[in-house]
């Protein structure tokens, strides 16, 4: 065991993405029209009739052209892997097509092209937050038992297609934030205040079945694909040591577990079945439907991680305001800019509880902080970014992925979030940065669209120079 270089060999180091927030040429290639293309002001905002105007992730950071030019950039930063996901509607443009679209196919070979050149593996996400607008309209989304069909249909066509070349598959980005934003994550029209019980669970139920089915095709296709989930890791911390706020962030954690029990386990637990109980909802789960789920659990979990946070029974205290799964604030840490609370030890003790309740191997496909950046002048007079306050937050939490392999969890890799600007998912603002990679873009639509080094691109080449020495 050698505590000071816990990082095994052959960890998976990169970056991650989604194709909404990169791609842009949302209507090129015949792409048809996503949920993203009309929520132009993100996950909160209103949605609108047709693309409009005001929506930058219509163009967001253009990678559908300048792929080769960032690829090269993670190339250089050291890339092991690179996550990004495939928009469904550049493949199916409406959803419920038979034959895939081959331009929308073209173009994901032309970026495995890229990645091969340089000997970067890719990690796919299938579904990234961008069900085809068709869908949602058309069927509600994945309230209907209907999109499974579809759902398959468009993963086989990329197995089939990609198999040989991308061997790491992710089927449904946060698949627990589909009962928080319905339309985002689900194409589901009704807003989560007023999305029926029914129609949640079903939903959830429909997505984790066409997960299961996804994992079965693919290993199939290939048995040695490996097929892994998706959960929005937050823990929920007890505010106070009153066993009822324990019982509280219990139940909270629980909400984001079953979907991971069942991804792992190939069953509900029986806290969901009461859960179900006493909201009065009857799933319509057939025998079809439980066998595939039991037959097909996934190779590995992966996770993104940017906040824990509180529960208690107390009703007035204050609820945080960036979290996404509601709860509330925890008076010892400190938020961003955007109030998402900081906390790196959360990361050790999600990755420890994962790997204790699943003994599955794990991946941190996300972890970043969203941040405004000032571009400067560097000392050879090209534009940089001292961002120092990202390299801290990077290395606080990746010193507690070290910490948590020396506690014997499994981790496969770390993809940092965003790891080039790219428009936000809650908010759709590109002032919110991520990356190690400027680019030149304004919430105002405005900016020549320039990559520019940030000083954390150095620090990451040399973190996984050093396989993770250097923090
Ligand atoms: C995750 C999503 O919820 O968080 C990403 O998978 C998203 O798509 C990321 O971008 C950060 O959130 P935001 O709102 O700051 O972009």
């Amino acid at each position: 065991d050698n505590l000071a270089q816990p990082f095994p060999e052959g960890f998976l180091w990169g970056g991650a993405t989604a194709a909404n927030q990169i791609e842009g040429a949302h209507d090129v290639g015949g792409k048809g029209l996503s949920v993203q293309d009309v929520t132009p002001k993100g996950v909160a905002g209103p949605r609108t009739e047709v693309p409009t105007a005001d929506n930058l992730k219509l163009e967001a950071i253009d990678f559908y052209h300048r792929y080769a030019e960032d690829i090269a950039l993670f190339a250089e930063m050291g890339f092991k892997v690179f996550r990004f996901s495939i928009a469904w509607s550049r493949i199916f443009p409406n959803g419920d097509e038979t034959e895939p679209n081959e331009e929308g196919l073209a173009f994901y070979d032309r970026v495995l092209d890229e990645l091969e050149k340089y000997g970067i593996e890719p990690l796919v996400t299938l579904s990234h937050y961008e069900t085809p607008l068709h869908l949602a309209r058309e069927y509600n989304g994945w309230a209907s038992r209907k999109l499974i069909g579809f759902y398959e249909r468009y993963a086989r066509a990329l197995f089939e297609r990609y198999g040989k070349r991308v061997r790491y598959w992710l089927t449904f980005n946060e698949i627990n934030s589909l009962p928080h934003f319905p339309f985002i994550s689900g194409g589901i029209g009704a807003p989560a205040e007023e999305l029926s019980a029914q129609d949640r669970y079903q939903a959830m139920h429909h997505e984790l079945v066409a997960s299961a089915s996804a994992t079965r095709i693919a290993h199939e296709i290939d048995p040695g694909l490996k097929v892994g989930c998706m959960i929005l890791a937050a823990p929920f911390y007890p505010l106070t040591p009153d066993p009822r706020d324990v019982w509280a962030a219990k139940q909270a954690e629980r909400e984001n577990y079953a979907f991971g029990d069942v991804h792992c386990r190939g069953r509900y637990p029986g806290y969901f079945l009461r859960t179900l109980r006493e909201q009065g909802v009857e799933l319509e789960i057939t025998d079809e439907d439980r066998q595939v789920l039991r037959d097909n659990t996934v190779d590995f979990v992966s996770l993104s991680y940017y906040m824990s946070l509180c529960a208690t029974v107390t009703q007035d205290v204050e609820t945080s305001v960036g979290n996404l799964l509601g709860g509330v604030n925890n008076p010892t840490l400190q938020a961003s800019e955007w109030g998402w609370q900081i906390d790196p030890l959360g990361l050790r003790i999600v990755l420890n509880d994962f790997w204790d309740r699943w003994g599955k191997p794990l991946f941190i496909v996300e972890n970043g902080l969203g941040a405004v950046d000032e571009l400067v002048p560097g000392p050879d007079g090209t534009p940089t970014v001292e961002d120092d306050y990202r390299i801290a937050y990077l290395n606080d939490h990746l010193v507690q992925v070290a910490e948590a392999v020396s506690d014997g969890v499994d981790v496969m890799g770390y993809t940092s979030w965003g790891c080039i600007d790219l428009v936000s998912a809650s908010t759709a603002q590109m002032s919110k940065r991520y990356g190690f990679i400027y680019v030149d873009r304004n919430d105002d639509g405005t900016g020549t669209l320039e990559r520019y080094r940030k000083k954390s691109f150095d620090w990451y080449r040399e973190v996984i120079a050093g396989n993770g020495a250097s923090l």
